[in-house]
C-alpha cells in the first residue's frame, strides 16, 4: 500500500484527479470503457471539481467511463437534496460527459433491497470488473458505508448505520442524526478489494486517528479500510493534517518513496 503525503486537501485533490485522468486517459483508445467506482461526501469533492475542470481545458472525458457508486440511503428518493443521486449529479455527473445509462448508484427505493444488491454486483462483473475504486474514509475508518465489525469479505447488501455515522452524517440533515437514514446500501468490503486499484483520499485532522489504525494496526474489521494492507494495489491519499496520529517514522518512510518515485510535493 502507498500512502502519499501532500501538504494539503488542494495538493491531494490535485494529485488525485491528475492520476486518475491519467488512468483514464491511457484507456481511451482501448477496446472497453474504463470502470470507475465512486464515493460520496466531503473528501471527494477536490477531487469532482479537479475532474470538471480537467473536463473543460479538454484533458479529461467520461464518453467511455462507466461509474458505479459505493453506496446510497435506504428510502431517499433519487432528487431528495440528501440522496446521493443527488449530490452525484450537483457534483459531477452534470458537469461531465458520463453517458447516463453508464452511471449507476445503487436505488436505495427498491421494492427488493436484497435484489437490488444482487443486481448491483452482477452489473459490476458485467461491466468487466472496476479498473479503480476512489473512495474515502468515516472517522471511524469505515469504507463505504461498511461498518466497524462488517465482514471483509462482504458484498453489496443493506448495512444499519451506526450512532456515529448518523451523528456525523447529521450535519446534512438539520443536524439532527434522527433524520438520518437508519439503513444504507452500500458496496461490501470485498467488492472494492476486487477492484483492480483502489484509491482513498483522506483529509483532516479528524481522521487522524482512523488513518493511523487503518496504516499501523492490524488487518482489523473494526476499522474496515485496513483492508487495503492485502491489495495488491492500493493507495491513500492523505493532507499532512491526518497524518497527526502516525509515527514520526512511519511519515518519513513513506515520504522517502515517494521522493524516490517523483511523486512527494511537499
Ligand atoms: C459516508 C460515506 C463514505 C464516506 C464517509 C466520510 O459514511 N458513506 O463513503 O467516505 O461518509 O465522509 P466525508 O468524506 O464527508 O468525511
Amino acid at each position: 500500500m502507498r500512502l502519499i503525503i501532500h501538504k494539503d486537501y488542494a495538493a491531494a485533490s490535485r494529485w488525485a484527479a491528475a492520476y486518475i485522468a491519467d488512468r483514464i486517459n491511457a484507456f481511451a483508445s482501448g477496446d472497453r470503457p474504463f470502470v470507475l467506482g465512486l464515493p460520496t461526501g466531503s473528501s471527494p469533492l477536490g477531487i469532482y471539481r479537479e475532474f470538471i475542470r480537467l473536463r473543460k481545458e479538454g484533458n479529461l472525458s467520461f464518453a467511455r467511463v462507466v461509474t458505479f457508486n459505493m453506496d446510497e440511503y435506504v428510502g431517499l428518493p433519487p432528487d431528495h437534496p440528501q440522496s446521493y443521486h443527488r449530490f452525484m449529479q450537483d457534483n459531477l455527473f452534470s458537469q461531465m460527459d458520463v453517458k447516463t445509462e453508464n452511471a449507476h448508484i445503487l436505488n436505495g427505493m427498491a421494492a427488493d433491497l436484497a435484489g437490488e444488491c444482487e443486481a448491483y454486483e452482477a452489473a459490476i462483473a458485467a461491466a468487466g470488473g472496476i479498473d479503480l475504486f476512489l473512495g474515502g474514509m468515516g472517522v471511524d475508518g469505515h469504507l463505504a458505508f461498511n461498518e466497524p465489525g462488517s465482514s471483509l469479505q462482504s458484498r453489496t447488501r443493506i448495512k444499519t448505520l451506526t450512532q456515529d455515522t448518523k451523528f456525523a452524517n447529521a450535519r446534512f440533515f438539520g443536524g439532527d442524526p434522527r433524520q438520518v437514514p437508519s439503513t444504507a446500501l452500500t458496496v461490501g468490503v470485498g467488492t472494492v478489494m476486487d477492484a483492480r486499484e483502489v484509491l482513498i483520499i483522506v483529509n483532516g485532522h479528524n481522521k487522524a486517528r482512523a488513518l493511523q489504525a487503518v496504516v499501523e494496526g492490524g488487518v482489523n474489521h473494526m476499522w474496515t479500510l485496513s483492508c487495503l494492507q492485502t491489495h495488491r494495489r492500493a493507495i491513500i491519499v492523505c493532507d499532512e493534517e491526518a497524518t497527526d496520529e502516525l509515527k514520526v517514522s512511519t511519515v518519513r518512510y513513506f515520504k522517502d518513496i515517494e521522493k524516490a518515485a517523483g511523486s512527494y510535493s511537499g
